[in-house]
């Protein structure tokens, strides 16, 4: 079954773009692909070093860094689509973000190569979380971008909220993200030439289960994390 690839660009799983991510990704679940959820603040991702710029053209898949941005991009090569999340910092990504996105070129300068750009024909939407001004600017680059790389948009493919850490309660917001992992989902069905939803859905029912969901799953993490740090606490005797 086709995956779609969750890319998280915050440093708090379930702040407001980690929790309208999880949404986005249970409804692509619903459709009944597999979906898997990268949290680029996990790992250490080189920043690019420009490769690209040399007169002969060196910067190919696989990037020359053995890092955690190496196997981002091994899982976005094999992945149907992307769904990437991101809170705003100054009217864009966030930094991680941004250096994945350079490290991307790997995947795309493969037309150097005589090749298609290996995010040719991904399926990408995405969601940008503000506390203030830039959801949009940051959410258009990004479409913007990945559609330079060769990847394709479906409609409705941007959800973004200015409600911060609240975004999960921002019922428009939350819906719109509901429909960004459908519409991922439809699209990329309908590539493999079978039924998948193109239109946008409102339904309150699916908004409210959906949410309920992601607040269940947010609070088995926190409960999973507060037993780590009392086992880690035992360990040290303190
Ligand atoms: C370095 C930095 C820059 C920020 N810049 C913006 C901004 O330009 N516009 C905005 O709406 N919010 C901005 N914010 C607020 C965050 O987008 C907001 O706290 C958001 O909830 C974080 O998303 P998260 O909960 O998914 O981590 C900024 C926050 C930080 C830490």
């Amino acid at each position: 079954m086709a995956k779609i690839l969750g890319i998280l660009g915050s440093p708090h799983p379930y702040g407001g773009s980690g929790s309208l991510l999880r949404c986005a990704l249970y409804a692509a679940e619903e459709l009944g692909l597999t979906t898997e959820i990268i949290e680029l603040y996990r790992g250490r991702i080189e920043p690019c070093i420009g490769c690209v710029q040399d007169e002969e053209p060196t910067c190919k898949y696989p990037c020359i860094f053995e890092d955690y941005g190496r196997e981002i991009l091994a899982k976005l090569k094999e992945a149907a689509g992307y769904v990437l999340a991101t809170p705003v910092y100054w009217y864009g990504p966030s930094g991680p973000l941004k250096i994945l996105i350079d490290r991307m070129t790997a995947l795309e300068n493969m037309v150097a190569f005589g090749e298609a750009s290996y995010v040719e024909g991904k399926v990408v939407g995405v969601i940008t979380v503000g506390a203030d001004a830039g959801a949009t600017l940051a959410g258009a680059y990004l479409l913007t971008v990945l559609n330079a790389m060769g990847a394709m948009i479906p409609p409705w493919a941007h959800a973004y909220s200015h409600r911060g850490k609240e975004a999960l309660y921002d019922d428009r917001a939350t819906m719109d993200a509901i429909n960004v992992g459908r519409l991922v989902g439809g699209l990329i069905l309908r590539l493999q030439g079978r039924e998948g939803p193109l239109t946008y859905r409102e339904d309150p029912e699916l908004l409210q289960r959906i949410r309920q969901k992601v607040l269940e799953e947010k609070t088995r993490q926190e409960a999973h994390n507060g037993r780590d740090r009392t086992q880690v606490r035992g360990k040290s005797g303190s």
